[in-house]
């Protein structure tokens, strides 16, 4: 018989994350995939799924504006609970760390339904930074069954706390997977971005792309992004910054009120994903808060500024191409303002390197679901 399997999930990165995963496991005639999306976003994730021909069976539309962390679980917890009432999978599927991915496995949990997390492992050691996702992560493993480590250090992590070895998989992180899958799409039928003019894209400026959405980053943290972005975007007029501004209203009010009146600024509407890829491609060097960023940037060659204390993927920074930076204006100016003007200091941080993985997380992933779907009938 088919192995029911249920992915949950409800934000952008988490759809582009497991996209791959879902793809797969649809494709695998021993699975029936069902989809179930809290919509904890709704436009950006809508964007995602339509990339990636993704259908959800069920949509529990829970996105508010400017939602609470309490309001957005409350609701979670409800619809999800309501959901494995009803649908009884043989497993779920969950990535990452965001409030959808701790609700989920919370009720699968109460469900006694053993749970998959992919990218588990990662750790500051900080419980408020990044604020809410280190305790919801933190709490996701403690209440699954697999856990998929993209590194050899997120097992290690997982070690640490106690995790039986058997139950951790190294697969390498499925964002990978995802960028090999837009790079063949853009391959194929280049992406357009109706929001930058074709003179920047096409011209041989530098540019400097620019993300951030980050919780802990709201208030000074932003002010201070806000502030050094303009500063050099003053002291390098030649250059284009593009900001595709994230859709949480407390990002938006700084970031529209600090940086909208400079004509090398560009803020546009979040992307798609295929015109994202493509950006990061074109661009020089990325400054961002971005988790999923400062994994896919390495692979494209592109270093990486981020403007966090602190971070859970260590592994590029080992590597030379990610720098963490903060939230310091002036430590902001002067790391960016060194790489757009020596070109030493550049070549040392854009070579191209994949601490995140080789592109086949997923199917090792699906190899495992397999393997443990089967050991479940030997044990009734
Ligand atoms: C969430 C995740 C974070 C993840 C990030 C990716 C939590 C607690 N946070 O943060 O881990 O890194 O997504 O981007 O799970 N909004 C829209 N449309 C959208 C998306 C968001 O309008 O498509 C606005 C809404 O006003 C919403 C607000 O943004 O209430 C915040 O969304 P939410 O998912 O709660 O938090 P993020 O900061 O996006
Ligand atoms: N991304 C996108 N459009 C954008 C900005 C980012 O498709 O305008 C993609 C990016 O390539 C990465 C993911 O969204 O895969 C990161 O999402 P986000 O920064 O919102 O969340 P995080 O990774 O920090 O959880």
């Amino acid at each position: 018989m088919k192995k029911k399997i249920s992915v949950i999930f409800g934000t952008r990165p988490e759809a582009i994350k497991l996209a791959p995963v879902i793809l797969a496991a649809k494709a695998n005639p021993h699975f029936k995939c069902k989809v179930c999306v809290t919509a904890q976003h709704r436009e950006m994730l809508d964007q995602v799924l339509k990339v990636f021909k993704i259908k959800p069976d069920v949509d529990l539309n829970l996105m508010r504006p400017n939602q609470t962390l309490a309001g957005l679980t409350a609701r979670a917890i409800r619809g999800i609970d309501t959901y494995l009432a009803q649908e009884k999978p043989d497993m779920i599927i969950v990535q990452g760390d965001t409030t959808t991915v701790f609700c989920a496995a919370l009720c699968a949990f109460y469900h006694k339904i053993p749970i998959g997390h992919v990218e588990a492992g990662l750790r500051t050691g900080n419980k408020y930074s990044p604020f809410p996702e280190e305790a919801n992560r933190v709490l996701a493993t403690h209440l699954s069954t697999l856990h998929f480590a993209p590194t050899q250090k997120a097992r290690q992590n997982l070690l640490q706390e106690g995790i039986a070895p058997e139950r951790i998989f190294v697969t390498g992180n499925t964002v990978i997977d995802a960028l090999f899958l837009a790079r063949d799409k853009i391959k194929k039928k280049p992406p357009a971005i109706p929001q930058l003019c074709k003179s920047i894209l096409q011209s041989s400026q530098q540019l400097v792309l620019i993300t951030g959405h980050r919780r802990e980053n709201f208030g000074k943290g932003f002010q201070n992004i806000c502030k050094a972005v303009k500063t050099l975007a003053q002291r390098f007029p030649e250059t284009q910054f593009v900001y595709p501004v994230h859709l949480n209203p407390n990002v938006r009010k700084p970031v529209y009120s600090l940086l909208g009146n400079q004509e090398n600024i560009h803020l546009i509407e979040p992307l798609g994903y295929l015109p994202f890829v493509a950006l990061m491609n074109r661009s020089t060097i990325i400054l961002t808060d971005s988790g999923g960023v400062q994994e896919e940037a390495p692979s494209l060659g592109k270093p990486v500024l981020v403007m966090r204390d602190t971070t859970e993927r260590p592994e590029a920074v080992d590597m030379g191409t990610v720098k963490l930076v903060g939230t310091n204006v002036n430590a902001i100016i002067d790391n960016a303002a060194k790489l757009l003007t020596d070109k030493k200091a550049y070549s040392v941080m854009a070579s191209a390197v994949n601490p995140y993985g080789d592109g086949r997380a997923t199917e090792r992933i699906v190899t495992t679901f397999l393997q443990f779907t089967n050991s479940l009938d030997h044990k009734h």
